[in-house]
Parts: C-alpha cells; sequence; structure tokens
C-alpha cells in the first residue's frame, strides 16, 4: 500500500474504512426505513465520511451542510464554537442525524446539536467516524448513536481530516511523523 513520506502510522486503512462505512450505512438505512432522512454534516472535515456514507445509504436521503468555527490551538482540539455558516434545507419535522468525522473533547457537536435541536427535527441523532479514547471520563459526555472506530487520542489526519489544512486527501487515517509538526513551515506565525 502507499504510505506517504510524512505518515509514521497508519491506525486505519482504506479497506477498514470502506468496509465500516458500508456496515454504517446498512445499519442506518434498516433504522430510518420509511423516514424523512436528512444528514447534517460540519465542514471541512467530514466531508468525506459523508460522501461515502451518502452512498451506503439505500434509502432516500438528503443532506445539508454546515460551518462552525472554535478557536483551537496548534494540534489541540476545544475552544468556543460559533456559527460561520447556517444549514439551508427545512429542518423542522425530519430525522436529522449529524455525520461527524471525529469526536475529540466534543465541544463541537454539543454547539451543533443545539443548533439543530433549536429548528426543532422530528428526531436526531449522531453518527461519527472516529471517537478518541480519552484516560479521564469526560464531565458531560454526549451520546453517539453510531460510532465508526474508536481510536487512541493521537493527532490524526487524513480520510478528510488535516494538519494546517495539509493531508485531508489520503485515503486513509494515521499519525505523522514528529518532525513534520516541529518544521518550522509548518508553524503558525
Ligand atoms: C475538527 C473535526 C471535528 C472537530 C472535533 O474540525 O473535523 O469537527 O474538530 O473536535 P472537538 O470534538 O474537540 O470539537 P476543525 O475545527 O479542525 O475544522 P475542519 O473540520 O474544517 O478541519
Amino acid at each position: 500500500m502507499y504510505m506517504h513520506e510524512d505518515v509514521k502510522e497508519i491506525l486505519l486503512t482504506e479497506a477498514n474504512i470502506r468496509k465500516r462505512v458500508k456496515e454504517l450505512g446498512e445499519i442506518i438505512s434498516r433504522d430510518y426505513q420509511n423516514k424523512n432522512l436528512l444528514l447534517v454534516s460540519i465542514l471541512k472535515g467530514s466531508i468525506i465520511f459523508l460522501s461515502d456514507l451518502l452512498r451506503a445509504i439505500t434509502i432516500p436521503v438528503k443532506f445539508d451542510l454546515m460551518t462552525v468555527s472554535s478557536y483551537k490551538g496548534e494540534r489541540t482540539s476545544g475552544g468556543k464554537v460559533h456559527l460561520v455558516m447556517d444549514l439551508k434545507q427545512e429542518v423542522t419535522n425530519q430525522h436529522v442525524l449529524i455525520v461527524e468525522d471525529i469526536y475529540d473533547t466534543g465541544n463541537t457537536l454539543k454547539f451543533v446539536i443545539d443548533h439543530v435541536l433549536s429548528k426543532n427535527p422530528a428526531s436526531l441523532k449522531i453518527c461519527v467516524l472516529m471517537k478518541k479514547e480519552k484516560k479521564e471520563p469526560e464531565e458531560n459526555p454526549i451520546h453517539l448513536d453510531y460510532i465508526g472506530f474508536v481510536i487512541p487520542d493521537k493527532f490524526v489526519v487524513g480520510y478528510g481530516l488535516d494538519y494546517q489544512e495539509k493531508y485531508r486527501n489520503l485515503p486513509y487515517v494515521c499519525v505523522l511523523k514528529d518532525e513534520i509538526y516541529q518544521r518550522k513551515e509548518n508553524l503558525k506565525i
């Protein structure tokens, strides 16, 4: 398998992801049979997962996108989230499934859940491709209805996820070599 020279370790291969996304698509199609299903994703990290999951779903489905923004450190997650671009589809009386690439601190999802709930959906569930395994229990954990993979608490890129906007196009999920994070041209000014 081709491995980018900046990659230290592949956590999820293309084949792992393909198989699991297909399974999730089948489960979701079964659970939402005869319901108005609206997938809601958050730009940008989720778009690759969303586009694969959409094609693994075999029942009628709509999707919409929103953008949120949060202050984050170099490789850390968290910070106050605010809305940048709202949904355009009608949410009221739709069965909404939020499709997220990764659950880390849960900050992004908490904000998006409250935002979607304020629009009175018929129901709201959450699907994440990856959930990071934390050593400490979370204070207010969000219930995740569909989880693709539980992964170690490492900074991962690929399959939509970036480091300084790069590596989103890698078809697998991986950890980069330590020196990539230390390179001068990669440091934020
Ligand atoms: C990443 C990721 C999730 C979020 C998860 O997005 O795509 O949306 O962080 O972290 P949290 O659980 O700690 O909130 P990011 O803000 O980096 O933006 P991007 O999707 O545009 O890369």
